[in-house]
């Protein structure tokens, strides 16, 4: 599929008529026997909308192009080790992220996703959101930045990278060019990953005030994504995609319980919305198969202020139009559109992100693997993650070929596929059988599995490319913000700040990194 976009195609795009029979030619060619097999295979996103009359006007994507002829930067990372930058591009015309250059830029070091380059040609770039009524963690009380390497992904057979947003991280744009004010039509869908989320206010991608401020009712349209209950929900324990109309999360025609609006949290997750006057929609599927159902499509909230809106069209990320950012989420694409988009071309959008193949990205640890894992850290190279002999604790000590047997078992581990998700891995010990690396209290332990819910989840670790541009890294399935860690030589699970004393930020990017080494045992 990849090597289909390595053609521009600009002359016949810009021949495209904006008709309904045009649309409906297009989403044919996509959807015959689910391959590209036609002229129209190669429309993209944005080509799509173009071709259906709602062109976009800001397109965002770490992990592809969204235009079949564009060949630009898809964003920018920094790296930790002196500062420097670099932008990320595509391999080809209409083609994949080169997340090689990625990976050799910020090898032995952090990157930090600082830019995501707008491929509209409208300069609607998102940057680290600035401070707003709620200030953000980061410098100058702006928003932090996402770790460029914390949500890989393959996409269309290619490793890419997605916006992996922790609470604290934003993007912004309050100088936009092209996006829907007040009452104007628009549409935006955002591809995200179903199984990130949390109920804090707001992981929203799409418009918002340029103000940084809770405007007032209607002043935002934003698609959102998760299990925020404070303004709407509906039905099942969520995640929902939801609509950010400012003062509320609506799940449907109102704020509280919609019945319409389900659960959803497939791995790879599209989610759609859309606006006009009096009008709106919320449509979601599984990005990597299906068409897309719509969860709500009619008139505006009955509060004062939803109708009409009072859009102020800047852009956010991750955040709440006030710059609430308390949410998590990943986004790996998403674009916004100029005009109410109809169904037949979302429909048709949709075909296109199912036939890119987005799918887990594999780390090669493969199960039934006898392996060690060395700490990173300058202060502790020689330093394996193991568990005591005398009693459940994890720490990491020196070990080596010519140490100890049972010291070179109590740090050897047997990759199994993850206890509570097989596209993760869990830590069985070698000596230990039936025993399990997991977390506790956030500390690390050797525990035999009790064959509950609550130990295969605290037992499952879904791994990433190294935070310190080496080896891998640990997240926990049920905690995606917090990774193995060492600290003071024993092992938590930490996330980069927070409350306990192992979430210190010195050094957390090395002490969450490791390196898969031949089993010591
Ligand atoms: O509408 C929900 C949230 O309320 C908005 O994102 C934020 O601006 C306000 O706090």
């Amino acid at each position: 599929m990849s090597a289909l976009r390595t053609s521009p195609l600009p002359g016949r795009l810009r021949r495209w008529s904006l008709s309904a029979g045009t649309v409906v030619a297009l989403i044919a060619g996509v959807l015959v026997g689910g391959t590209r097999t036609s002229q129209a295979a190669d429309s993209l996103p944005c080509d799509l909308y173009a071709a259906g009359g709602t062109p976009c006007v800001a397109a965002h994507s770490t992990t592809r192009a969204l235009y079949s002829a564009y060949s630009g930067p898809l964003y920018r990372v920094r790296r930790a080790s002196d500062g420097t930058t670099k932008d990320i591009g595509v391999l080809g015309a209409g083609g994949y992220a080169d997340a090689a250059a990625q990976d050799a830029f910020c090898a032995g070091t952090n990157c930090l996703i600082t830019l995501i380059h707008d491929q509209s040609g409208r300069g609607n770039d998102l940057n680290s959101a600035p401070t707003g009524y709620w200030p953000g963690p980061g410098p100058d009380r702006t928003d932090n930045l996402a770790d460029a390497t914390a949500a890989p992904v393959t996409v269309g057979g290619h490793k890419a990278y997605g916006v992996f947003v922790a609470p604290g991280t934003g993007y912004r744009d309050n100088r936009t060019n092209g996006v829907a004010t007040g009452d104007d039509p628009e549409g935006m869908y955002a591809v995200l990953d179903g199984t990130h989320s949390d109920k804090g206010c707001c992981f929203d991608y799409g418009n918002a005030e340029t103000t940084g401020n809770d405007d007032g009712n209607g002043t935002m349209e934003a698609v959102y994504f998760g299990t925020s209950r404070t303004w709407g929900s509906g039905a099942g324990s969520g995640p929902w995609i939801m609509a950010d109309l400012e003062n509320g999360l609506f799940s449907g025609v109102n704020r509280g319980y919609n019945a319409g609006d389900p659960t959803i949290d497939h791995r790879f997750t599209t989610a759609t919305l859309k606006g006009g006057p009096d009008h709106w929609a919320i449509r979601g599927g599984n990005a990597e198969s299906g068409g897309l159902s719509t969860f709500y499509d009619g008139v505006r909230p009955d509060a004062a202020g939803y109708d009409p809106m009072k859009k102020q069209g800047a852009i956010v990320l991750g955040i709440g139009g006030d710059n609430s950012n308390a949410s998590a989420g990943t986004f790996y694409e998403g674009v916004m559109t100029s005009g109410y988009p109809s169904d037949s071309t979302e429909d048709a959008v949709q075909a296109d992100i199912n036939s890119v193949g987005y799918t887990v990205w594999s780390s090669g640890l493969v199960p039934g693997a006898r392996i060690s894992l060395k700490a990173t850290t300058a202060c502790c190279t020689g330093h394996y993650l193991r568990h005591d002999a005398a009693d459940s604790d994890v720490v990491i000590s020196p070990v080596s070929s010519s140490s100890a047997g049972a010291d070179r078992a109590n740090a050897t581990w047997i990759v199994r596929a993850g206890l509570a998700d097989s596209a993760c891995v869990s830590f069985e010990s070698a000596d230990n059988a039936g025993q399990f690396l997991r977390h506790a209290a956030f500390e690390l332990r050797l525990n035999a599995d009790d064959g509950s819910r609550l130990f295969a989840r605290d037992a499952t670790f879904c791994p990433h490319p190294g935070n310190n541009g080496q080896g891998l890294s640990f997240p926990s399935l049920g905690y995606p913000e917090k990774e193995i860690r060492h600290f003071e030589y024993t092992g938590y699970l930490a996330g980069d700040g927070g409350s306990n004393t192992w979430d210190s930020k010195n050094y957390w990017y090395q002490d969450t990194t490791w390196l898969v080494a031949s089993p010591l045992s």
